[in-house]
């Protein structure tokens, strides 16, 4: 852990005096007040998990909660039920029919509130359209799209009809979404003909024909208008079809399938320590028994709440905070297009008090930048309904978390720091509202039913005080099941480097209290602005490039985002590296990957520092972005190439 940048702050992280008790309105009336449950469900995990489960409706209850043939899980044999018909159906039976679903706010201000009613008949109608596409049980859809409800019935039609969706974040290249798809196999994509972002338009459907010229796979296309004429999208006869259009005669009832509990539900690709990015699949009874419980525990769920998590559904947190957990709880929420600075920095905070929401959730990232912007914009803005705040996505600086709890929460809301990831499907380390005394910047503790611990590299248990790589010692249910296509690489992946427990990837440390403090991955992917980006993928986009050699990337520390991408390349021969060269490498590797993997830095170097077995240290190039001493360099085959890196970086 030593060779990890975020080591140091950490030591001063721990110093952290501050906490905050949950306050008595939470001890009274949060959903989740009884302390004994953590106990309760260490000694019975399989009963917690069991109980959990029976808060769903199951077409066919389960057999058996747990076979756990390590690393495999399965989850509730036997059971049979459908995600759909839980987040939608029963709502219409239980009184909350017409209630609002789904409050949303297009960027240039347009509104549509959708009851649960509308979304069960916009559901049941598109379910039907994916039937006549072709679209079968066990089927995968692609879905490429922003952040309009379509999306959302897009990817509860899916699950009704038992197939497969996998969403690609609509900031994605063309070429990110061609090997999606082709990794997936995806028949019939679902796009838009663009988005409004920051005032100007994503040409969605431009980059899906791009894409589409290479995936095999797809049969059709469906097409959201969202933009119309200034889109200037062209559709391909017999392939591509408007989206009102088909849905302009669908019939508006669709049984739901009765989808077994071990049926893939959706397959989110993430990145991972190789170029390739892993498919992470999660199954449907135990995907959304978590869901819908650490929804409702965590965010203290309740029938009157406005609920607001800002994250994109191209990432597991939309995935989980807005499509699964509300739905499934019933709650109303509010779901917005575009960027928080559109047309001014007070974008969000307009839409707290327009709405009256009262649990927000996002991302350290984004609080950091609010931080700069100025408490001017949310103090323009009476918030007073606010009652819940939430983190995700990276560890929180405490002044952040300080910040984040007077100036947007007011000093009353309780901060929820959720760690988690795309492979775990909920959150697994967080307060409770009602119970947790906070402490800025630790995610507190584990969840009842969850398992974890802080081991060292011979995987031993490290004691209180002490860090090390954080492992989860035993299933639950919302845990991924494997990697779409790559058995063997989930075995190798989470399960090999300690046996018997999940590698998570991530450094952590207790404090005498038990109090998890996490420290960012302890492999190659950064997080950046809260994206999880390999750094072996901007590498193979940049030595994709014809004038470079070979690079190496690493995650920088930054101010705003956590991590910048810092990438040192070498050139071919003959080659001029100036500016011009800088923006042409930066402008490559988005359309590679898309703007999130634009690089902020890149730096030429003559030689990379590598080991005599010709393995790049990226640790000392850490070293040198970060500003630090060099680490050690007795490893080398030349340690006069990394010293002369750091005098050139130094002038640059
Ligand atoms: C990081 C996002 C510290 C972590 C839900 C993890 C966090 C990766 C936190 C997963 C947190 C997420 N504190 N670190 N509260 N939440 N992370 O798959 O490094 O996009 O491994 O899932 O984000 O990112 P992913």
């Amino acid at each position: 852990m030593a060779d990890k940048s975020t080591d140091k702050p950490i030591e001063v992280l721990l110093q952290e005096r501050r906490s905050f008790p949950p306050p008595k309105s939470f001890k009274k009336s949060a959903n989740m007040r009884n302390a004994g449950l953590f106990a309760k469900a260490k000694k019975d995990p399989k009963g917690f998990w069991a109980q959990a489960a029976k808060e769903l409706e199951w077409f066919k209850p389960w057999k058996k909660v747990l076979e756990w043939d390590s690393p495999w899980a399965k989850w509730y044999i036997g059971g049979k039920l459908n995600a759909s018909y839980n987040c939608i159906d029963r709502h219409l039976s239980n009184g909350r029919g017409n209630k609002a679903a789904i409050i949303w706010e297009g960027e240039p201000g347009d509104e549509r509130v959708l009851t649960y009613r509308d979304i069960w008949r916009e559901v049941n109608k598109f379910a039907n359209v994916l039937k006549k596409l072709g679209v079968k049980r066990g089927d995968r859809v692609a879905i490429y799209l922003g952040m309009i409800p379509e999306i959302v019935i897009a990817m509860q039609a899916c699950n009704r009809i038992g197939a497969a969706h996998s969403v690609v974040f609509g900031g994605f290249s063309a070429e990110a979404l061609r090997d999606r798809i082709n990794d997936a196999e995806a028949k019939v994509l679902i796009t838009g003909d663009g988005g409004y972002r920051r005032g100007g338009i994503v040409p969605l459907k431009r980059n899906a024909d791009e894409a589409l010229k290479e995936t095999p796979s797809i049969k059709s296309v469906v097409v959201v208008r969202r933009i119309g004429e200034a889109a200037h999208v062209d559709m391909h006869d017999g392939r591509d079809h408007w989206w009102h259009d088909l849905m302009a005669d669908a019939p508006m009832w669709c049984e739901p399938e009765k989808m077994d509990s071990e049926d893939m539900l959706y397959i989110l690709y993430t990145s991972g320590t190789t170029g390739k990015p892993k498919g992470i699949v999660h199954t449907t009874g135990g995907y959304l028994t978590g869901c819908h419980l650490i929804n409702k525990w965590v965010f203290d769920m309740k029938d009157d709440d406005v609920f607001w998590c800002a994250a994109d559904i191209g990432w597991v947190t939309g995935h989980t905070h807005i499509v699964y957990g509300p739905m499934a709880n019933g709650v109303t929420q509010v779901m917005y297009e575009g960027t928080p600075d559109w047309p001014d920095k007070d974008r969000l905070w307009s839409i707290v008090e327009k709405y009256g929401v009262t649990i927000f959730h996002t991302a350290p990232t984004a609080i950091r930048t609010f931080m700069r912007w100025g408490t001017e914009y949310p103090q323009k803005h009476n918030m007073k309904s606010l009652r819940l705040l939430g983190s995700v996505g990276e560890p929180i600086n405490p002044e952040a978390w300080v910040w984040y709890h007077k100036y947007i929460g007011g000093g009353r809301c309780p901060v929820m720091d959720t760690w988690w990831q795309t492979e775990t499907g909920h959150p697994l380390i967080s307060p409770l509202p009602g119970i947790t005394t906070l402490k800025p910047g630790s995610a507190t503790k584990p969840l009842p039913g969850v398992e974890a611990d802080v081991v060292d590299d011979k995987g031993n248990s490290v004691p209180l005080g002490g860090g090390g790589y954080l492992v989860l010692t035993k299933p639950w249910p919302a845990m991924m099941r494997t990697i779409y296509g790559d058995p063997d690489r989930y075995v190798q992946t989470y399960w090999s480097r300690f046996p018997g427990k999940y590698f998570a990837g991530d450094g952590a440390k207790r404090d005498k209290d038990g109090y998890y403090w996490l420290l960012g991955r302890v492999d190659d992917v950064m997080n950046v602005a809260g994206h999880r980006i390999s750094t072996m993928e901007v590498e193979s986009a940049l030595v994709d490039h014809p004038k470079v050699a070979e690079s190496a990337v690493i995650g920088k520390q930054h101010e705003i985002k956590g991590q910048g991408i810092c990438a040192f390349v070498t050139v071919k021969a003959g080659v001029d590296t100036n500016s011009a060269l800088v923006d042409e490498l930066k402008a490559h590797v988005a359309k590679k990957i898309g703007a999130i993997a634009r690089p902020d830095e890149i730096l030429f170097a003559a030689e990379l520092p590598k080991t005599r077995s010709g393995k790049i240290m990226r640790r000392l190039l850490r070293d040198i972005a970060d500003g630090r001493a060099l680490g050690d360099t007795t490893t080398l085959a030349d340690p006069a190439v990394v010293a002369k890196l750091k005098e050139q970086y130094e002038e640059e």
